[in-house]
């Protein structure tokens, strides 16, 4: 129930509203659309989970809403994942179901879920939406990324299914002599276009509209898989055969650890129908080889972030 009334504290934008003032109760009231009957029950809620402060009437963020729904967080975070987690809960009732019957929380539930990729390419919110959130969640990594992937005779990154361009913007920073191209589909590609201006960087990252399953361009040494979700073989053969001899393939994620338990949300999402795999570090490992890859290293490069990378001579 706590978890549930933070996540409607997101929707509603209680945090962003309250950013820098004391508001009294009828304020927040008005300003939230909260019907007087539960108002400074809600209000009271989430000064007892430490996020928001009281004095007489008047409200405020405390210091852990601050860092962790605005210092961190965007709005595009705020809309995109706090409706994911509405969809979540709303999966999770009956996850006894799932669990008996192996089927999807979806279909016990009767209704059909559509892809994200299939409401990202109706819906240009969603796209940016997503995209944005994608790019302020993954800045840590990009920079880690490209702390760790060292690209000396390498010239030209295609990132797969690469959202905002922050990964590519990250290496293309870091080795100036490097360009990228960002595949993705079109409505991501124009949201990541805007991103990639705004850092200065169109000269040296591009984007491509495409779908990563067909055939990948020629003219990249470097093939990228971050955050896709299951990797699988085919990506893993497609990078193969585009690669020059001399080329490289490089996966980024949070992969499983080698005995399956870890990280702990990857598992849970499984019982919502999430998209994202399940492969550990060592099958992935196993699958580049079994694709002709050679040279694997793979390399914890932050927190519970894994990179890999295959050589194909
Ligand atoms: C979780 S995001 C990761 C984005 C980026 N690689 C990153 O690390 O920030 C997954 C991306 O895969 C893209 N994607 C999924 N299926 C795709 C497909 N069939 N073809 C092209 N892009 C696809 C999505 O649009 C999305 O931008």
């Amino acid at each position: 129930m706590a978890s549930r009334v933070v996540i409607a504290a997101e929707r509603l934008q209680v945090f962003r509203k309250l950013h820098g003032r004391k508001l009294s109760v009828t304020a927040i009231g008005k300003m939230l659309g909260v019907h007087r009957r539960y108002l400074a029950q809600f209000l009271d809620a989430l000064v007892s989970l430490g996020l928001l402060r009281k004095d007489d009437t008047l409200y405020w963020n405390s210091a852990l809403a601050e860092k962790h729904f605005i210092t961190e967080r965007t709005i595009f975070w705020t809309r995109q994942f706090s409706s994911e987690c509405v969809e979540d809960f709303e999966g999770l009732t009956v996850l006894e179901a799932v669990l008996r019957s192996g089927k999807d929380c979806w279909s016990i539930m009767g209704k059909k879920k559509q892809s994200y990729i299939e409401s990202m390419k109706r819906d240009p919110q969603h796209a940016r939406d997503f995209t944005q959130m994608l790019y302020h969640i993954h800045k840590e990594d990009a920079k880690a990324l490209a702390d760790h992937l060292d690209l000396s005779g390498f010239h030209a990154v295609l990132d797969v299914a690469g959202g905002s361009g922050v990964m590519s913007m990250a290496l293309a920073r870091e080795n100036p002599h490097i360009q990228a191209c960002v595949l993705d589909i079109g409505p991501v590609c124009r949201v990541a276009r805007e991103l990639i201006k705004k850092e200065g960087l169109s000269r040296r990252v591009r984007t491509l509209a495409g779908n990563m399953y067909d055939r990948l361009p020629a003219g990249y040494d470097v093939v990228m898989y971050c955050d896709i979700g299951t990797v699988g073989m085919r990506p893993l053969r497609l990078a193969h055969k585009s690669l020059p001899t001399d080329g490289m393939v490089v996966l980024v994620d949070r992969f499983m650890s080698v005995d399956g338990t870890e990280p702990l949300d990857r598992l849970l999402r499984q019982f919502t129908g999430s998209w994202f795999g399940l492969e550990t570090r060592g099958e992935l490992v196993s699958n580049m080889r079994r694709c002709g890859f050679k040279s694997i290293k793979r390399r914890n490069i932050g927190e519970d972030v894994w990179m890999i990378t295959g050589r194909k001579k």
